[in-house]
């Protein structure tokens, strides 16, 4: 038996490490550094096809709440040519990582700031409430100077932020692009993603300025069905399904921008015997990084998408 404790961390393809951890803990308050390594990554053959050398550097906000636990794992590809660029066309919803959402006090405070620290805005604040059980919500969107989408959600009708100034506060959720909703929330509810937030099959209006051509028909928008299966502890998934479907956007693993995720075990072991009894299979076994203040150890998973998911357990 092992315990689920929802997702861990985004990874985010950056081509300057050093550039990028000063951003997000200057602007984004990802402020503490739970380790940085640099070295090969083992269990990646059947994902990268090879074995990456990569510097990678895990960042944890210290402001993270309960509802916005999750942290930053930044990616430095150092092989030859560097990391890949980030998938073209690439606007919301697509097979891929499309998004890192961060919990945020005062969502149009910390939307001006980022901008001010060099994001552009996406979309302004707003407020709106997600069916069926109208949970409240306040907000926005920002791109990094990199590209990654960052968005800041005050989830005022879930929790009463602590009081204090405008900051965001860690990542609530993460979002990707699937093909079969059904088959996406039976693959993730034994990785402890049960009763979704909300559900919604509209086309959220605010984004449709996302979805240009020649990826797409300004006139004529593809439906988007989303939902965000929660984890009792740990930060929520947001998967997506586009109608039609649209290209794939998953890139190389290591691309720049929102690429993998991982979910947190309590015993990393104990979760893979216990899903590969129920059908789950991985790429590889399970690694062990020695990072310095301790171990990071992880497996790949085979995500029905095949969308970069890995099963973390964080010993630093
Ligand atoms: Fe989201």
């Amino acid at each position: 038996m092992t315990t689920f404790v929802g997702v861990d961390h985004v990874g985010v393809g950056v081509s300057d490490a050093d550039e990028a951890i000063e951003f997000y803990g200057r602007h984004v308050g990802f402020d503490r550094m739970l380790f940085d390594y640099t070295g090969e990554l083992p269990g990646l053959e059947t994902v990268a096809g090879g074995t990456p050398r990569a510097r990678v550097a895990m960042l944890e906000s210290s402001g993270a709440t309960p509802i916005g636990p999750g942290r930053i794992k930044l990616v430095q590809l150092l092989d030859d040519g560097g990391p890949p660029a980030a998938p073209a066309g690439q606007a919301w919803g697509e097979v891929g990582v499309c998004e890192i959402c961060l919990h945020a006090r005062n969502v149009q405070e910390v939307h001006d700031a980022l901008v001010a620290g060099g994001c552009a805005s996406l979309m302004e604040p707003t407020s709106a409430d997600v069916p069926p059980t109208g949970v409240t919500l306040d907000i926005a969107y920002v791109e990094d100077p990199w590209g990654t989408k960052l968005e800041l959600i005050e989830w005022t009708g879930l929790w009463r932020s602590l009081p204090g100034p405008a900051r965001a506060e860690g990542v609530n959720h993460v979002a990707f692009g699937v093909t079969d909703m059904a088959r996406t929330r039976a693959f993730y509810e034994p990785l402890g993603f049960g009763q979704p937030l909300f559900e919604s099959v509209e086309f959220f209006g605010p984004m449709a300025p996302w979805y240009r051509a020649p990826w797409y028909d300004p006139g004529d928008l593809p439906t988007q069905h989303m939902t965000m299966p929660l984890s009792a502890q740990g930060a929520a998934i947001e998967p997506c399904v586009l109608d039609p479907p649209a290209h794939d956007c998953r890139g190389e693993w290591g691309h720049l921008g929102p690429m993998d995720f991982g979910i947190r075990v309590g015993n990393l072991d104990a979760a893979v015997a216990s899903l590969g009894a129920g059908g789950v299979t991985f790429h590889g076994t399970p690694q062990t990084i020695d990072v310095g203040s301790g171990e990071w150890r992880y497996v790949y998973v085979a995500e029905p998408d095949g969308n970069y998911v890995q099963l973390v357990e964080a010993r630093y």
